[in-house]
């Protein structure tokens, strides 16, 4: 049987007397997913999941705390939903990095309005700390990070839709200094291939299309003698699967086994998130990136000699400290070389307890970090229209995500293999539907077609 919970079962598990909870996420991938697992653990424990606030006797936010920002919005956020009048004596709970980075200021500072407090290691132990929290009035928590905590016997409640994320891997061993998650969610660990594939049969026979690998290092997998090629190749071989896509991996593990792979393998997506962060040899090395700008510029030579029309997409931070004009226009060289097909570019946002928060002052002004972030979208910006300008007159396989878009009722929109947005005219087909799509117009962020054929019907 179809181990997934979609809202009928839900329902049959309503009971009367127990608590609605409403749980809202920031963030990356892997904390929509650990949505999708603390959902899961709370039904369990007979909770009634909600979609608002306005009606839920528990709130939870899963935080983020890669930038400075996410965690500022998230208190805020708090604040706000304290004050929320919805005539019921609501708890507000905290999930995710922001806990295990913010550890002694949440659990001390006594005005914050939280209730209780969970690490990304803990939410098997939400519903008692919780239930501790009723039943003693006080803050209760548990930020203790695991060393082997993989939640691989949680099947994660998932909404419909035709992508699924599967966590193969939590946790990374890395320390880049300028990043706060090897403290927040621990030490790397991973899942037995056993237990992804089957969580990845699991899902075709409730008719997901595509999977998602997730892992903050997902490409540094490693199970007993099984690395991130071999999984990829086990989890390929499910029926019913037609695409996998795998994020966040780090450049310095691919090797030449796993590209063949991602570039063989057809129902791997030819698409490869490789984050640069950085284009000069010098700010790398403060980075603790472990490549140089000429070790990265190589293996991108590498992916496309395995398969030269690889998108690749990136993440870059500009004005990490002591970063000058000469070195970011490394990076902007490499931006210029490489041509990315997308990137996501952040102002450095220093964040405690990371390595060059000890070492290195912010000293980057902010003017010159707006300065060189807007240089460095407009040269994107430039690039990945022209990219996607190319593929006018190409056909497409499309697999449709939404029978709507951000700004029409009647078109549908979905991905091509290469992870690119596809806006498409309303049709004989829906969500979870593979189109051929003949592109006919392009900008920066979309490709525009109009459908040829349908692949195939669910
Ligand atoms: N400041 C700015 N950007 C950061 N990132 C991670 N830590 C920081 C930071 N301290 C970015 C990196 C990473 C992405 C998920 O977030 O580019 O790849
Ligand atoms: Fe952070 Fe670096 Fe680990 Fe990515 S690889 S999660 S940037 S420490």
């Amino acid at each position: 049987m179809c181990r997934v919970l979609y809202s009928g079962e839900q329902e049959a598990k309503l009971k009367p007397n127990t608590m609605n909870v409403y749980i809202e996420t920031y963030g990356c991938q892997m904390n929509e997913y650990d949505s999708e697992i603390v959902k899961s653990l709370l039904l369990e424990n007979d909770y009634i999941l909600v979609d608002n606030p306005e009606q839920a006797d528990i709130i939870l936010l899963n935080t983020c705390s890669v930038r400075e920002h996410a965690s500022r919005k998230v208190i805020a956020r708090v604040h706000a939903l304290r004050h929320l009048n919805n005539g019921r004596q609501k708890k507000i709970g905290l999930l995710g990095c922001m806990p295990t980075n913010y550890r002694r200021e949440l659990i001390n500072d006594k005005k914050l309005p939280i209730d209780f407090i969970a690490g990304p290691d803990s939410y098997k132990r939400l519903a008692s700390l919780i239930d501790e929290h009723i039943d003693s009035g006080k803050r209760t928590f548990d930020i203790r990070l695991s060393r082997s905590e993989t939640y691989s016997d949680v099947h994660p409640f998932r909404a419909q839709g035709v992508n699924a994320w599967i966590a193969v891997m939590r946790g990374c061993d890395n320390y880049c200094t300028f990043c706060v998650v090897p403290y927040t969610r621990g030490r790397e660990r991973s899942r037995s291939v056993e237990s992804i594939v089957n969580e990845a049969r699991r899902l075709a026979k409730c008719g997901y299309k595509q999977v998602t690998l997730l892992g903050q290092n997902v490409n540094s997998y490693q199970h007993s003698e099984h690395d991130f090629g071999y999984l990829l190749d086990k989890v390929s071989e499910v029926d019913g699967l037609e695409r996998i896509r795998f994020t966040s991996p780090h450049p310095k593990d691919f090797p030449r086994s796993l590209l063949r792979v991602v570039a063989e393998n057809d129902k791997v997506c030819k698409h490869i998130h490789l984050p640069l962060q950085a284009g000069n040899t010098r700010i790398l090395d403060m980075m603790n990136r472990t490549y140089s700008k000429e070790e990265f510029l190589d293996l991108v030579h590498e992916i496309r000699d395995f398969y030269p029309d690889m998108v690749l997409s990136t993440d870059i931070i500009v004005g990490f400290p002591t970063e000058t004009e000469t070195e970011f226009d490394d990076t902007v060289d490499v931006v210029a070389h490489v041509a990315f097909d997308s990137a996501f570019i952040f102002k450095y946002s220093e964040r405690k307890g990371t390595i060059a928060a000890r070492k290195y002052p912010d000293d980057v002004p902010e003017a010159i970090k707006t300065e060189r972030i807007v240089r460095l979208n407009e040269l994107q910006k430039e690039i990945s229209l022209k990219k996607n300008k190319a593929h006018i007159g190409q056909e497409h396989k499309v697999l449709i995500e939404s029978m709507t878009t951000k700004k029409s009722h009647t078109d549908v929109q979905g991905r091509n293999d290469g992870n690119k947005l596809v806006i498409l005219p309303g049709g004989d087909y829906c969500t979870g539907d593979f189109v051929r799509a003949k592109i006919v117009d392009a900008s920066a962020h979309v490709l525009k077609g109009i459908v040829t054929s349908v692949v195939h019907a669910v």
